[in-house]
This record gives C-alpha cells, structure tokens and sequence, in this order.
C-alpha cells in the first residue's frame, strides 16, 4: 500500500503554448511518477500544486487558532486551521512525498514556505517540551521517505559546488523535512537552465534518467517489502 503525496511548486505550467516556458522541476516529477504508476505501487495519488494554487499565508488570527486548545476553539477560529487540518492529512496519510521545487532567490517559492507553515504546526506535526533541553520540538510524524526535485538557472549549489554558501533550497527542504516524519531522502537536481548549452541539456538528461531510475528501484524495494509482509502474515 503506497500513498504518495505530490507537492509542485512552480508558479509555471508543465506545458505551455512555447515548450521553453514549461517548468523543468514539474516535467521530471512527472516522469517520476509516470515511471512509478507503470510498476503499480501507487494505491492512492494526491496531487498539489501549490505554486499555480497557493495556500494562504499564516497571520495573527491562525498563531491565536493554533495556541487555543482544541475544545475552546470558535466557530471561526476553526475555520482558520481547515486548509491547515487538510494539508497536515494528506502529509500525514503519505508514505512517499514528492516535492519539485524550482530555486527562486536562492531558496525555495514563497508559496511552497506557505504550504510548510500552515503544516509545522504545534501538537499536530511536532510537540514542544522545555525538558528536552535545548532542543525542546519533537516531530510527531515518522516513517516517510522524500524525493526532492529541483531546478535551477545557475549551478554548484552541492555541498563541494562553487555556489555551495548560496544553497538555501534543499537545505531549508531538508531541516523542514523531519516534520514530515521524513526518514530517507532521495535528491534530483536540474542546474543550469539559464545558460542554455549543452551543460544544461545533459544535467536535464540526466535528470530524467535518475527520475526513471529512482522511481524504478522504489517500485523493486516496495514489491520486495510486501513480498516479505505476505511472507511472515
Ligand atoms: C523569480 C525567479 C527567481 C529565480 N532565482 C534563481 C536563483 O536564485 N538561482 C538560480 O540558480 N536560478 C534562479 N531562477 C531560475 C529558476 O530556478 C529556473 O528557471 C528553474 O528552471 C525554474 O523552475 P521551473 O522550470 O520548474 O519553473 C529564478 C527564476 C525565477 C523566475
């Protein structure tokens, strides 16, 4: 039983009337998961896309939601968690999440921030307690795997790349993650995209191919663990 969460976050189209508009990260995911629905392991699919359809910005109102408890909220107050309750069930029903993520300044679209904060959400997503010390938040989801796909203009945003200091997306998807219940992480990176040459068609290429592969070895590792689950029921 797999239920995969699919979160785009391009404010662009995967298909425009000039092909040189589509966005890059929404077409790997894409091939991603056309791969995966090939093998069969996909039970339920539930798609976002947050860059076209964005959630709404947190305020004052939704903290002051959050922080009554459950049985005091109003009628409206309850109003303001529902996108919240709804985002935090999708996560909290996946077992696989996919995000593809274009880089915009140098870190992650304010639209795909929006979607993290309605979802790190206090007693829902994580637990606060002062007697952990100093690192007192605990995240409440486990046992989820993450592919992150991203495309860039630029290139080198590796830990040993030229722009490795100005790297701010998968880092920041990375310590978001655990809120999750993210436990492995797989990465597929476009770079390039603004240079236009044959560097940027072979990272686009091999991008594409690690998405096939990746979405190839998920389906062996999912069929090879409910082969082992029927094994031992
Ligand atoms: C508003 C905006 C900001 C961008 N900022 C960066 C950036 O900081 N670094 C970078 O390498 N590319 C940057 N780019 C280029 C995009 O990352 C690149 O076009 C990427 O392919 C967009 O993803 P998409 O093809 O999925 O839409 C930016 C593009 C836009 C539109």
């Amino acid at each position: 039983m797999t239920t995969l969460l699919h979160i785009d976050a391009s404010v662009r189209a995967a298909f425009n009337p000039n092909p040189s508009h589509n966005s890059i990260s929404k077409n790997i995911a894409k091939r991603f998961i056309e791969t995966l629905k090939q093998q069969q392991v996909i039970d339920e699919y539930i798609y976002r896309d947050v860059g076209m359809n964005p959630p709404a910005f947190i305020n004052q109102d939704w903290i002051g939601a959050v922080f009554s408890p459950e049985e005091k909220r109003t009628t409206a107050q309850k109003e303001i968690l529902a996108l919240s309750d709804q985002l935090i069930a999708e996560v909290a029903a996946a077992d696989l999440i996919v995000i593809a993520s274009p880089m915009y300044n140098y870190g992650m679209p304010a639209q795909l921030k929006a979607w993290f904060d309605q979802i790190i959400r206090i007693n829902k997503t994580f637990d606060f307690d002062l007697a952990r010390g100093d690192f007192p938040l605990q995240p409440l989801l486990s046992g989820k795997r993450l592919v992150i796909i991203t495309s860039s203009g630029e290139f080198g945003f590796d830990t040993d790349g030229i722009r490795a200091n100005q790297s701010h997306l998968v880092p920041h998807l990375r310590t978001l993650s655990k809120y999750l219940g993210i436990e492995h992480i797989d990465e597929i990176a476009s770079e390039y995209q603004e240079f236009a040459d044959t560097r940027h068609q072979k990272s686009l290429d091999n991008a594409f191919n690690q998405a096939e592969t990746l979405a190839t070895e998920l389906a062996l590792f999912q069929q090879r663990n409910s082969a082992l689950h029927v094994e031992y029921e």
